[in-house]
């Protein structure tokens, strides 16, 4: 009897709480009144947009007022990048990143690279992170934007956001963070990261797809210049009908994961260690605790051997899901100064909520054997 298929791809996309799923069947059959539309069936849609407002605010310490909805982190990332620079383009013309920022970050530098736009893509050391000195160096007058992320979705590894924010501190660079990642899975506060931008994702912490939020900050207010324009929903800076039933299943996402965060990431170390304990052919790429617990990078040590063809009962990556159809080594692994080899054949396990111990214990138990 073949074994049936372990969910290990959560970085990938998380599976949909049940709770979430429940809130938006809801969502859809009850609350279909346009949101903005003003007679007395829209009242409730209101209510419940502005209830997730609060929550998806709440979960990473703003308020309602500075999210904006889009239809994901790639979004996000597109209109705070894109926005500032259009908005802010009298102030300079410099832009830094890193290098392992996601494709929905470096894409849009590097089409502003050729735009005209000057980049400094910043290298991490060996185990994924960026260092506020290496920020320093390279900021300048001219510097209008720094975009770094806060936990890589191939490693797991998390930047030290508030050491690098520290870095800009007294400039007027703004600092975008893509916390598609870490959002719900680690405590986030925008207000202790220094953050001036910030992007999160719906599908990466059991909500649903094509939903996602930038925060904005409003003190002092950032400006951005829109990427759409149509009618006069968001203040006309993301217009178009809100998506009420992914917007109210964000909402829940985010409130489940305000209550459970730290017993689920307790659990999740747990899982973390027992995986790590038996394996003896692969090494961690990425800091050993500065990161999240549910991403796990490996490398075997045969650099050819490629473990993911080998598990086959295992949901299971060798990297982005998102670069798949432009399979290679991995940027992020290359970054960390890893060999074409072994970037191209990394393991990326990742899991959540709704993985078992026995999971963990047959992936644990296949792993030793490789
Ligand atoms: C770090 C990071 N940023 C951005 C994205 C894009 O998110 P979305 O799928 O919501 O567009 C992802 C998804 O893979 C991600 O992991």
């Amino acid at each position: 009897m073949t074994e049936p298929l372990s969910y290990f791809d959560y970085a990938a996309s998380t599976p949909v709480d049940p709770a979430v799923i429940a809130q938006m069947q809801v969502a859809l059959a009850d609350l279909y009144a346009n949101v903005s539309s003003n007679h007395s069936a829209a009242q409730p849609v209101r209510q419940a947009e502005q209830l997730a407002r609060e929550q998806v605010a709440s979960l990473v310490g703003a308020v309602a007022e500075s999210i904006l909805w889009t239809s994901g982190a790639t979004e996000s990332n597109n209109l705070a990048i894109f926005g500032v620079c259009d908005f802010y383009r009298r102030r300079g013309n410099h832009l830094i990143c890193s290098a392992t920022e996601h494709s929905s970050v470096l894409t849009p530098m590097r089409q502003l690279e050729k735009d005209g736009y000057e980049l400094t893509v910043l290298t991490p050391d060996s185990e994924g992170l960026v260092q506020p000195e290496q920020l320093q160096e390279a900021l300048r007058e001219e510097t209008i934007l720094v975009s770094i992320h806060h936990a890589n979705n191939e490693t797991g590894v998390l930047q030290d956001i508030p050491a690098l924010a520290e870095r800009l501190r007294g400039t007027s660079t703004l600092l975008h963070v893509d916390a598609a990642q870490s959002a719900g899975k680690t405590a986030i506060s925008v207000d202790e990261l220094g953050c001036d931008l910030l992007s999160l994702s719906a599908h990466k912490m059991y909500g649903p797809k094509g939903i996602g939020a930038l925060y904005i900050r409003r003190k002092p207010r950032v400006q951005l210049t829109p990427l759409f324009y149509g009618g006069g929903q968001q203040q006309a800076l993301r217009p178009g009908t809100l998506p009420t039933h992914q917007i109210i299943g964000f909402g829940r996402a985010a409130d489940i994961a305000n209550q459970q965060m730290v017993s689920e990431q307790e659990q999740l170390w747990q899982f973390h260690r027992a995986l790590l304990a038996g394996i003896n052919s692969f090494q961690l790429n990425g800091h050993s605790h500065q990161r999240l617990p549910g991403i796990i990078n490996l490398s075997h040590t045969d650099s050819q051997y490629d473990p993911v063809k080998e598990l086959t009962s295992f949901a299971l990556a060798n990297g982005a899901a998102c670069n798949s159809s432009q399979p290679g080594p991995s940027h992020v692994l290359r970054a960390m100064g890893r060999d074409a080899s072994n970037a191209a054949h990394a393991l990326r396990i990742s899991f959540g909520r709704f993985t078992t111990k026995d999971e963990i214990h047959r992936l644990g138990t296949a792993l030793s054997q490789l």
